[in-house]
């Protein structure tokens, strides 16, 4: 084995955006898209919502191609596509949204359920079962020779917390892509986050120029600087880049929210989602869990022995 100079060129961006109902997905990506593969390059669309995304023809310069992806969502059909996009010369691919494949017909959701009634009910050897059609999904995803761009929807997560005075405050804990846990934040290169007034926050980035940047209205300036990154430029985010603004109102917990208060109330928040991504009842299994720590409730148990159990469930579903 022999070491290299780490290198830019050659690299292939792999980018999420996520974001509620008409943030600016689909628009922002194929902007984005146009600037990092120039005026004439060819951009190809997977579109899971019929065609939608068509209403941008006129938006982008010298418009793009469309794929319509109908149901089921199945990631190895998906695998085909992006092959057919490769194999067509194009230099960017958008999948508009990924989080079809997850949450949409025949998606991941659908197919650990059907999986789960095939096993008597067992949820963690279901997900054992479909977990690895992901990674391998997300390996192929990453291996592309192309640009790559995928838009995710996001939910927001509200919590009722009761301050040591009792008093109860409602707080939203930000957007969570619709997609399994944080793989896709781990794999993609960049995540954008859109906030309904149409502004991106960078939340993951290997560009130190857009670390923590906040963007109105992405466009292909910003897809240019990227392309003139990866091809080994100069770092310097564009023009149009807002500064970073102290507290986003939309993604950002109240200024008065004590840490802790969100921090526990987030690991209570994952740890439901893992209740309902391994197809257990949160009525049951919370109060067993609180039993096994000695706690009349849930909610008393400390931020570590939440963990702990994360840590675990997440350990049985990936087989381990
Ligand atoms: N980058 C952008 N540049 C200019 N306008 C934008 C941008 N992003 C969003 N908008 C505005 O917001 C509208 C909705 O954008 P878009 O269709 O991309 O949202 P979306 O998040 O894909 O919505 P959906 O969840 O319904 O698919 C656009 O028609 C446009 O008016
Ligand atoms: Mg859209």
């Amino acid at each position: 084995m022999s070491f290299k100079k780490a290198t830019k060129r050659d690299v292939k961006l792999t980018m999420g955006i996520s974001g509620p109902a008409g943030a600016g997905k689909t628009l922002s990506a194929l902007r984005i898209a146009r600037g990092l593969v120039g005026p004439t390059g060819k951009i190809a669309l997977i579109d899971t919502e019929g065609a939608k995304a068509n209403a941008y023809a006129d938006n982008i310069e010298n418009g793009y191609d469309i794929a319509s992806f109908a149901s089921p969502f199945e990631l190895d059909k998906l695998e085909d596509v992006l092959d057919a996009a490769v194999d067509g010369g194009y230099q960017s691919v958008i999948i508009d949204s990924l989080s079809h494949f997850y949450a949409g017909a025949g998606g991941i959701l659908q197919q650990v359920e059907d999986e789960s009634v095939r096993n008597g009910g067992n949820g963690m050897k279901a997900w054992a079962h479909v977990t690895p059609k992901i990674n391998r999904f997300l390996e192929r995803l990453k291996s592309l020779s192309i640009h790559v761009i995928v838009t995710l929807r996001s939910k927001t997560t509200y919590e009722v917390a009761r301050n040591e005075k009792g008093k109860v405050s409602v707080q939203k804990l930000g957007l969570a892509p619709i997609w399994k846990g944080d793989s896709i934040d781990f794999e993609m290169d960049h995540m954008l986050k859109m906030t309904v007034d149409h502004r991106a926050i960078v939340d993951k980035t290997r560009l130190i120029g857009l670390t923590d940047k906040i963007f109105d209205k992405p466009d292909e300036a910003l897809g240019k600087k990227i392309r003139e990154y990866l091809a080994g430029g100069i770092v310097t985010p564009p023009e149009v880049v807002a500064t970073v603004a102290p507290s986003v109102p939309v993604e950002e917990p109240e200024e008065d929210t004590a840490p802790k208060v969100p921090m526990k109330q987030q690991l209570l928040s994952q740890l439901e989602d893992l209740a309902h991504a391994t197809g257990r009842d949160i009525g049951e299994w919370f109060p067993k869990l609180a039993q096994a720590y000695k706690k009349d409730n849930i909610e008393e148990l400390t931020q570590v022995a939440l963990k702990e159990i994360i840590t675990k469930v997440k350990a049985k579903m990936a087989g381990n």
